[in-house]
């Protein structure tokens, strides 16, 4: 019955064409859902996996396009790295320091993190040259909040635009530790800077803002590097050269992909949904706290530590009306990833929804301030574009008409998700980018739709 309400047309070039039919009685949703595994802790631990002495064994990685090209980069790096799948991964390590120098261009794809987390390891390590590009859109991404602080360790980069965009060239140098203040809260940036003082002598420290996701500071800790967390000032101390051996990996799933089912359930009338193994560090919660202030109770289930990271399962159940919210401030980086899903839901809530400081969704996959406004506002929504974030005037019905993903995976979601609740036929051109971080979504989407 669902597969008449979501159906899924391929075009020429592998493109996905998603529709979403809404019957006059409206859609639910109801059902136990595994979301795939956390997009930043697969590329972590393929990376620290292919540096460590020894066998890593990953469990539940994410299939994703993004993790993919992590895995390619460093088989061409020289790590061995088993076919992917979700049962069980191995990485064979090279050891720290001993990255290959690969015959032909790295290639990040789509993914910021693959290339910004590289270059700190491509940079410190010293007599061997690396060129690293990316698609499209990663070659359009800001390289330089990257390129500067690894500079000022020593390391020698090359790319266009006075060295701030892909096509990027890297001749490794012994690197000098530094203690860098990041303007900006990233854990791109943060990563990038830890994973050069990984093979670096002394103490190199991040302090950064606000508090950014922190995998990358329990994961080395897991794999046996000496790390110091000061929570007071956000900063996080690394202490090299390190050595790293291999461990068990078990990726929990990715709260950035169950929050479009958390939303969905909490807008979508009648909804009752589970979504199982989720991870919920508290650097990647604000999600759950942005729906606490619109009234929505998901209930945490079965709480529990695997693998160093804590993880639960979340029931979400329609309430009926929502409240607006604000975002900004030091939530905004414990939510970054979920503000497009986010916009979606401020349509639904009574009231004015204003979200600022949040001026970095500018330069992610997309603009994300810019596409998630025009999208939604096609479909007739009050959305006004501020520079570091929007404002949504919630209350207004939706009517189904054309969209475009603009070949952003949480686009792409976060549209679909606002189609169940479009009067009449909801088009997502561009739909494949949602197996960037979420292969299956629309077999999912069409596995929990019922005709209301
Ligand atoms: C990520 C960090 C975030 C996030 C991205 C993944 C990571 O980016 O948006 O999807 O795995 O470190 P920034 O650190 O640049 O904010």
């Amino acid at each position: 019955m669902s597969a008449a309400i979501i159906t899924l047309e391929t075009l020429e070039n592998a493109a996905h064409k998603l529709i979403i039919q809404r019957p006059s009685s409206g859609i639910s949703l109801h059902g136990h859902i595994r979301v795939p595994g956390d997009k930043s802790i697969s590329h972590r631990a393929l990376m620290l996996g292919a540096i460590a002495d020894g066998e890593t064994q990953i469990q539940g990685l994410l299939l994703g396009e993004d993790p993919r090209s992590t895995a390619v980069c460093f088989q061409a790096l020289g790590a061995e790295i088993s076919p992917l799948n979700t049962q069980l991964v191995r990485v064979k390590g090279i050891g720290l320091g001993n990255l290959l120098e690969p015959a032909d261009v790295l290639d990040a794809g789509n993914s910021g993190t693959t290339l910004r987390l590289m270059l700190g390891l491509l940079a410190s390590h010293s007599k061997r040259f690396f060129t690293v590009t990316g698609d499209r859109s990663l070659r359009s991404r800001p390289m330089s909040r990257v390129i500067k602080p690894l500079q000022q360790m020593g390391a020698e980069i090359w790319g266009r635009q006075a060295n701030s965009l892909a096509p990027l060239a890297v001749t490794g140098q012994i690197l000098k530790p530094i203690h860098y203040h990041s303007p900006i809260a990233s854990a791109q940036v943060k990563s990038c800077i830890l994973l050069a003082g990984l093979n670096t002598e002394g103490e190199t420290t991040v302090t950064e803002p606000a508090l950014s996701r922190d995998h990358s500071e329990r994961m080395l800790s897991a794999f046996g590097a000496q790390v110091t967390v000061n929570p007071e000032n956000h900063s996080v101390t690394i202490t090299g050269p390190a050595q790293l051996s291999g461990q068990t990996v078990i990726v929990p799933g990715d709260i950035s992909s169950a929050a479009f089912w958390l939303v969905a359930g909490a807008i979508v009338p009648g909804s009752d949904l589970v979504v199982e193994n989720v991870g919920v560090n508290p650097t990647r919660t604000g999600i759950l706290e942005a729906l606490a202030m619109m009234g929505v109770d998901i209930q945490k289930e079965n709480f529990r530590e695997v693998a160093g990271e804590p993880v639960a399962d979340l029931r979400v159940r329609y309430q009926g009306s929502l409240n607006s919210f604000t975002l900004s401030g030091d939530l905004i980086p414990r939510l970054i990833d979920e503000i497009p899903i986010l916009a979606v839901a401020a349509i639904f809530a009574r009231g004015t929804t204003i979200i600022r400081d949040a001026s970095e969704l500018r330069v992610k996959e997309c603009d994300r301030i810019t596409v998630m406004a025009q999208q939604l506002q096609k479909l007739g929504a009050k959305i006004t574009e501020l520079p570091d974030g929007m404002e949504i005037l919630g209350g207004t019905p939706l009517v189904g008409t054309q969209l475009d993903s603009h070949s952003d995976h949480r686009i792409a979601m976060s549209l679909a998700i606002a189609g169940l609740n479009a009067i009449g036929s909801t088009e997502i051109a561009r739909a494949e980018a949602a197996a960037i971080s979420y292969p299956n979504f629309s077999q999912t989407l069409q596995e929990i739709a019922q005709i209301a």
